[in-house]
């Protein structure tokens, strides 16, 4: 393999010197292409899917040839790293494992089509996540998801808007049919891993959640198209079947973040926060903390556009939210816990939000169900405190606010300032709801109620936005080059 790759570095060595011209030239039946990104690394090697057998008809199956490829490129992982290349072209596999120091690259034209078969070699199972206790959807293992890695480092899956087709309609068939025994693959899938690229890809038809980092740090996505079927064609109609789609962003239980630039619509929440459900997300205590979203346009007509819990066991802390647009949304940011779920979700920031038609910009439910068994302990109560709002301005709206605490286990430290709200032609008469909650505002219309006191303009600073940046926002990306040809 090595010296099948070097061969290949010196082809295209050649074929670039021989044609300087385009992107892409043919000679001898070679295709040579050369592309460039940006990445937190670039890669000494590169080959292409087709160099493994690989065929972009959309019918044959590259399962094996991603997992040969990736195998073979892993002997690179201590020599510079290595990059696969996935040409213009439909590109039909089963679940495959990434490597370290590794970069995946689709072209523009490139779809990764997840086979619509259900065997378990496509699909192969392991075990539900400790901090979980269970599946999401079934008390058995998971299927593992269409691009997957465990215990890495240095990972990158990018390019140039290519495209991850989940086809998951049949996994829904079988969700909504009862008939599954475990739980439904992801698109993407990083675990127990440091050093994470996700950037620039479109992700649609996802069987069930979309990009889901766990136990993870030091993750950079940025560029991501998330598209749910059938969500805008519901927002368009006015009979319409709610969507069956769980389409979302979830960070979990993962240290230093940053997500930019995003577009998703979405069946559920946009961006889902989460560290562990009960009982066993408080004894794997892994929290998510430093997690920075910015730009981020949403639009999930059943759900949030930032979701923190209602998985929080391990607790959620330090996350700021900048610049975010929601337009047909059900909430802005919301909050889900419950007794039982213990943990807590503390220093919450978000500043500047542009919102169209919701139903409530601010939310915080004390109590959401959904235990994964009985034993969750009822004295496991969240700590909710130090969440902070600012520079908003939303349209359109049938209620300012829904904030439901516990009784003896008050929601502390809640600080709005600098909202306009405008309330839409039919909204709810009384536009806040507050109980077992507290906390301060200034500048906040409509009126807030009487637990969320008014401080006066002079309090605006109550509720700032950190200043000290993010280790991961001081990540920078290096431009990247390559070339390759490919028969
Ligand atoms: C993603 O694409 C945008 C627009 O083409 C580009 O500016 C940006 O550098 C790309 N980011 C990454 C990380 O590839
Ligand atoms: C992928 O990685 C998981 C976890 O490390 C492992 O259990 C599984 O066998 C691997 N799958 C393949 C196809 O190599
Ligand atoms: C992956 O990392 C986790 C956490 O450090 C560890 O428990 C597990 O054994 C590792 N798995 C493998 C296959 O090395
Ligand atoms: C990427 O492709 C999607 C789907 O075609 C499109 O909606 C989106 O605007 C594209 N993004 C960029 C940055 O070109
Ligand atoms: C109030 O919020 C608006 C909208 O985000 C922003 O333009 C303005 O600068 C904010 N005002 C202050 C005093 O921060």
């Amino acid at each position: 393999m090595r010296t099948q790759v070097s061969k290949m570095v010196l082809l295209v060595v050649m074929v670039v010197l021989l044609s300087l011209r385009g992107a892409e030239s043919r000679k001898l039946g070679q295709i040579s292409e050369s592309f460039e990104y940006s990445a937190i690394s670039c890669r000494a090697h590169t080959a292409s899917i087709t160099d493994f057998g690989g065929v972009g008809d959309g019918q044959t199956s590259n399962t094996k040839a991603f997992r040969n490829a990736i195998t073979q490129l892993s002997r690179y992982s201590s020599d510079g790293g290595s990059q696969l290349y996935v040409p213009a072209g439909k590109w039909l596999t089963g679940s495959f494992n990434l490597t370290s120091h590794f970069t995946l690259y689709l072209h523009k034209d490139a779809v990764l089509l997840a086979t619509q078969s259900q065997d378990l070699n496509e699909w192969p199972l392991i075990k539900p996540l400790p901090s979980y206790g269970r599946g999401r959807d079934a008390a058995g293992g998971r299927y593992t998801s269409l691009i997957f890695g465990s215990n890495l480092t240095d990972v990158i899956i990018t390019g140039d808007n290519g495209t991850i087709d989940g086809q998951g309609a049949i996994w829904w068939q079988k969700f909504h049919q009862g008939k599954l025994k475990n739980t439904r693959p992801y698109l993407i899938e990083i675990m127990y891993s440091s050093g994470l690229q996700i950037s620039n890809l479109t992700l649609l038809n996802s069987p069930s959640w979309n990009v889901h980092p766990v136990y993870s740090s030091d993750i950079l996505v940025q560029g991501i198209t998330i598209i749910a079927p059938g969500v805008l064609e519901c927002l368009n109609t006015f009979s319409c079947v709610t969507p069956n789609v769980l389409m979302t962003f979830k960070s979990d239980s993962c240290t230093n973040t940053r997500i930019e630039d995003c577009y998703i619509v979405s069946g559920d929440d946009c961006v889902a926060v989460k560290s562990g459900w009960d009982e066993y997300g408080i004894a794997f205590g892994m929290p998510t903390k430093h997690l920075s979203i910015r730009r981020l346009t949403c639009i999930s007509p059943y759900s949030a556009a930032i979701a923190l819990g209602s998985e929080m066991s391990g607790g959620i802390e330090d996350v700021r939210a900048e610049d975010i647009t929601a337009i047909n949304t059900e909430s802005a940011v919301r909050i889900k816990t419950g007794v039982g779920r213990g943990g807590y979700v503390k220093a919450i920031y978000v500043k500047g939000m542009s919102l169209h038609t919701m139903k409530w910009v601010f939310w915080i439910t004390g109590n959401y169900g959904s235990h994964p068994d009985s034993h969750y302990d009822p004295n496991a109560l969240p700590v909710i405190q130090n969440i902070n709002y600012r520079d908003i301005v939303a349209e359109n709206v049938a209620m300012a606010a829904r904030l439901e605490g516990i009784s003896n286990d008050p929601f502390t430290g809640i600080c709005i300032s600098n909202a306009t709200i405008g309330l839409a032609a039919k909204a709810k008469k009384v536009p806040w709801t507050c109980t077992d909650i507290n906390g301060i505002t200034s500048r906040v219309t409509p009126r807030p109620c009487d637990l969320l006191p008014d401080q006066g303009p002079e309090k605006l600073s109550a509720c700032d936005f950190p200043t000290e940046r993010l280790p991961i926002d001081m990540v920078a990306f290096q431009k990247c080059s390559s070339s390759m040809n490919y028969m």
